[in-house]
């Protein structure tokens, strides 16, 4: 499962809400479109497909959706309180269209699968409930939606990659981009809608994903994210095709891949490593069942692939690991975790924890802390366990553990990941750190900011010399809670 704040933190809940906006006409005559997206890369990523879609049909963008012609939202399902938003701001919508009858509303993504034409029962101004697999018949909606009727698609497909769609980069710095790699979701975990909202796994053409990463290097991007729910199952034979027939051919292949071979997501890593040595790659999410030291290896073998990985755990507890069908145990990660440290000892590692998970007892939690104590983590993004309807927890155990106890774990979770998010950034202090400019600090035009290979944030006084997009070396002087403080060297 995918999670980040620019390029990495898929499911920090401080970019919801973040507008995404274009711009183009033809056809449509300069109808504006407004997009605002919530939840994970994945998401956002989809969001800037959409977007594409539609500017194809000669729709332009606008930032103020009081203006706009098309008001979609693009959900997230993944807890509770990510629908509750969603509907919130959908009243809001409710308001506009009172003044402007004719605005289309449209709800795309996770929620939209999920509660599919419920949505319209629900949601009264609701026109247009679309799945994540099925916007390429966006066009089709909205002209339904223009003849007066309310219209749905939330048909899941097993090959849809949108391979051959140039996604539209939203509210871009021109630096860094997310490139999905693959969709959907195999894997089950008892607690996740995602199987339910995002279908079936399967991997783009990584010809396609090659050219679209090399397009953004030649368009001044240096740095690239590749997204898919468990990126160490990405596998693509040479026998798939893309929609319009033009599949991976054998001259294509990287060398000693030839005949029939699989691509995984090492060979792919390789591939999109060897475009340029100034395109920085990094990858969410992987999985620890599925993270092979390949995968490690050329990781290592190759400077500009970032050493970071985001590995959730969700629990440190054995027991409970299985109750979530997460397929590996607590050893099993541990011992992923030594081959990550013994292979790339300066590689930096963030997860993603639930507290409070069904039947989970006080013993149980205090795994999940020790396994904090053995890790260290960089970061990590921490849930208390909502129950999602359909999962198959949601079947199969009682919610059972009281709100005050989910949450004072979670508290505790969260001071200790404080304590070690502080140890890693002082780790990096007093070193010198390769950093990407990606812009000006948020507080001071007299500071850039960028991050390290681990995605430490630096912040350092601007050098008239280096531009944003430029690689330059950081010397970490101190660090705040969240970020470290130096000047170029
Ligand atoms: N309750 C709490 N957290 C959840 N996540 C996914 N589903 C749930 C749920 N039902 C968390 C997991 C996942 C991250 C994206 O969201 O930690 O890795
Ligand atoms: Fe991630 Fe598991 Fe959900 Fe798949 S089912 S998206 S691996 S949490």
């Amino acid at each position: 499962m995918m999670e980040f704040v620019l390029p990495d933190k898929a499911h920090d809940e401080s970019r919801q809400g973040e507008a995404l906006m274009l711009e183009q006409n033809d056809k449509n005559n300069g109808r504006k479109l407004y997009i605002e997206s919530y939840g994970c890369a994945m998401n956002f990523s989809d969001s800037e497909i959409v977007a594409s879609i539609l500017m194809d049909k000669g729709f332009e963008t606008t930032s103020d959706y009081r203006n706009a012609d098309v008001v979609f939202i693009n959900t997230c399902s993944i807890r509770e309180n990510a629908e509750q938003r969603v509907r919130n701001r959908l009243r809001e919508f409710g308001i506009a269209k009172v003044k402007n009858p004719g605005m289309v509303v449209g709800v795309l993504g996770c929620m939209a699968e999920r509660l599919k034409s419920k949505f319209l029962e629900e949601e009264k101004l609701v026109d247009v409930v679309v799945g994540p697999d099925a916007y390429r018949d966006l066009p089709n909606l909205i002209d339904q939606v223009d003849d007066g009727q309310r219209a749905v698609n939330v048909l899941l497909s097993r090959e849809e990659t949108y391979a051959d769609i140039n996604p539209v980069r939203l509210n871009s710095n021109g630096i860094n981009a997310f490139v999905s790699i693959m969709r959907g979701c195999d894997n089950m975990c008892s607690f996740c809608v995602v199987p339910f909202t995002r279908g079936r796994e399967r991997s783009r053409d990584p010809q396609s994903i090659v050219k679209e990463c090399t397009d953004l290097f030649n368009a001044g991007y240096r740095e690239v994210t590749l997204l898919g729910q468990n990126v160490d199952s990405y596998k693509w034979s040479p026998s798939q095709t893309l929609p319009e027939g033009k599949g991976l051919n054998e001259e294509s292949l990287p060398s000693g891949e030839v005949g029939g071979a699989f691509v995984n997501f090492a060979q792919l890593l390789e591939m999109v490593a060897l475009i340029h040595p100034d395109l920085r790659i990094r990858f969410s999410t992987s999985h620890p069942k599925d993270i092979t030291d390949e995968v490690l290896y050329t990781m290592k073998k190759h400077d500009n692939i970032c050493k970071y990985i985001h590995l959730p755990v969700q629990s440190g507890n054995s027991r409970v690991l299985e109750l979530m069908n997460r397929t590996y145990d607590r050893e099993w990660y541990m011992n992923r975790v030594d081959a990550i440290n013994r292979i790339m000892p300066e590689c930096a590692i963030s997860t993603d924890i639930i507290a409070g998970f069904c039947t989970e007892t006080e013993e149980e939690h205090a795994d999940t802390l020790s396994m904090m104590d053995y890790v260290k983590y960089d970061y990590a993004y921490m849930f208390m366990y909502s129950e999602r309807p359909g999962t198959l927890a949601a079947k199969r155990y009682a919610d059972d553990i009281p709100e005050a106890v989910k949450n004072r774990r979670l508290q505790e979770i969260v001071a200790k990941q404080r304590e070690y998010s502080h140890y890693r950034l002082q780790g990096h202090v007093g070193k010198v750190h390769r950093v990407l400019i990606e812009g000006f600090s948020k507080k001071s035009d007299k500071d850039y900011c960028g991050r390290n290979d681990q995605n430490a944030m630096m912040v350092f006084p601007v050098d008239e010399r280096f531009k944003p997009g430029q690689y330059v070396n950081v010397f970490a002087e101190s660090c705040t809670t969240a970020t470290l403080l130096g000047k170029i060297v």
